[in-house]
């Protein structure tokens, strides 16, 4: 029994490989040829802790295999996961184009009774328009809702051991609930994992976990604003109010205002479902307006402390991926900064560990690149912390002090809060927090 991964990214090359490692044969199949091309090279087109290691070894031990030819892997599989992407239309809609053109394959390529798992994350509303598409394809195609909840950065281990597995099935698939609960077997055998509800249901419950992490790091940046005010400091008040076991300490932390390639559409994709049924979800779309008001904070900080005018000024940025251990660059707060920066005269010099490359091909020449996180400092105006990487936790500041023109650090991030910034003639700025 073979099980087909269409669309070889983030999502589709993790599970791809996580399948394999607990001994499916899995083929990954992408159109994008010149991803192929790198993985059967034995390269890895993203950064993700352990991936690389995955997936030497399962292509080694023959389990884990890639192809362009979408159609052919779909003719030799019985489990085809859909991993494409949705990206956001512009009115805040998934597109589904991706998602549409692969049942459309599946309908008319598929060679057995087969089930078609949704993986990618696809409004309510998708496994009904799925099953449409594969009705009268030549055997019977099951389509199962199957919302993937892996973060970028922590990946493996999130699909080797999930808080949870959710499958959308109908009550009375029992050839899919099947070969689901099989496949999804082996990273669930200290306790059953699988929550198997209705297929709307499971697409439903994707973008309310997104939409509900969301709106604590939009909480908590409204917070940061108020603390600003009124002489409090967000991390006293997170770690007070995290210490709650019914709230509990995960993301409650202000910032820069969140990215990635999930949050922002998903947050808009769930407002838009609910306009689509004469419902204004108004703590969701809070969230959303509250994020795109935070992602300009950085700037609004650097214009301030400038007098208003960035013209000429040379900043420093520290992280453009939207969170370490990634190199995903999507929607990143580090980008809407940088287009600030430049469409205000500043001149800017960047550095991250594992994105420079997407960077560059979104700015060209536009922002410098450097190698060494030293360099981007010397001469500079500012220093911008965007991304919390690690080796940005605990720098050399008599060092980044001698280097720049002028002692500003801007903290996008509270990491160095506490360490007696100004105190060593830093001028210091951080997202709610006192400082010292
Ligand atoms: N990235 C994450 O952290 C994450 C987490 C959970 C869920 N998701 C969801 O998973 C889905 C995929 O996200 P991603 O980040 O992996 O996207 P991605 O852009 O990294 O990868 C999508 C891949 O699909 C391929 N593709 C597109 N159309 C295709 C087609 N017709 N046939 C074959 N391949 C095709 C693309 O070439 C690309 O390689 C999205 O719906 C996303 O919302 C993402």
């Amino acid at each position: 029994m073979k099980l087909c991964m269409v669309g070889t990214g983030y999502v589709g090359l993790v599970s791809g490989a996580c399948f394999a490692e607990t001994g499916q044969t899995v083929i990954c199949a992408d159109k994008h040829e010149e991803k192929i091309h790198v993985l059967e090279e034995g390269g890895i087109p993203i950064f993700e802790r352990g991936l690389e290691e995955l997936v030497q070894r399962n292509v080694e031990e023959g389990r884990l295999s890639f192809t362009s030819d979408v159609k052919e892997a779909i003719r030799q599989a019985t489990i085809i996961f859909v991993a494409v992407g949705t990206p956001p239309r512009g009115d805040g809609g998934a597109d589904l184009s991706a998602v549409d053109a692969v049942a459309q394959m599946v309908a008319e390529n598929v060679e057995r009774e087969a089930i078609i798992v949704l993986k990618s994350t696809v409004p309510v509303g998708t496994n009904a328009r799925v099953r449409r598409l594969v009705q009268n394809a030549p055997h019977r195609v099951h389509v199962v809702s199957n919302p993937e909840f892996l973060k970028e950065g922590d990946a493996v281990q999130d699909f080797l051991r999930p808080d949870r597995v959710v499958v959308g099935l109908d009550e009375d698939d029992h050839f899919a609930r099947d070969l689901m609960a099989r496949i999804y077997h082996p990273v669930c055998l200290d306790k059953n994992r699988v929550v198997f509800m209705d297929p709307a249901s499971a697409e439903l419950t994707k973008y309310v976990s997104n939409t509900m992490l969301a709106m604590r790091i939009s909480f908590m940046n409204e917070i940061a604003m108020l603390c600003e005010k009124v002489g409090a400091d967000v991390h006293a008040v997170r770690h007070g109010v995290g210490s709650d076991g019914r709230i509990g300490p995960k993301f409650l932390y202000a910032g820069p205002g969140y990215g990635g390639s999930c949050f922002p559409k998903d947050v808009k994709a769930l407002v838009h479902t609910g306009r689509e049924h004469g419902l204004e979800l108004e703590l969701a779309a809070t969230t959303d307006r509250v994020n795109d008001r935070q992602k300009g904070v950085l700037f609004r900080k650097l214009k301030a402390h400038f007098d208003d005018d960035l013209r000429g000024k040379r900043i420093a940025v520290w992280g453009v991926a939207f969170k370490p251990r990634t190199d995903d660059i999507r929607e990143s707060a580090s980008l809407t900064l940088m287009d600030a920066l430049l469409a205000d005269g500043a001149t800017i010099v960047a550095h991250d560990p594992e994105a420079e490359e997407n960077a560059k091909q979104r700015y060209g020449d536009r922002v410098s690149f450097v190698e060494d996180a030293y360099d981007a400092a010397k001469d500079a105006d500012a220093l911008c912390l965007m991304t919390e990487w690690r080796q940005y936790q605990n720098p050399d500041f008599d060092r980044l002090k001698e280097l720049m023109r002028r002692p500003l650090i801007v903290d996008g991030r509270n990491i160095w809060s506490t360490y007696g910034l100004r105190a060593q003639g830093f001028i210091y700025d951080g997202i709610g927090v006192r400082g010292n």
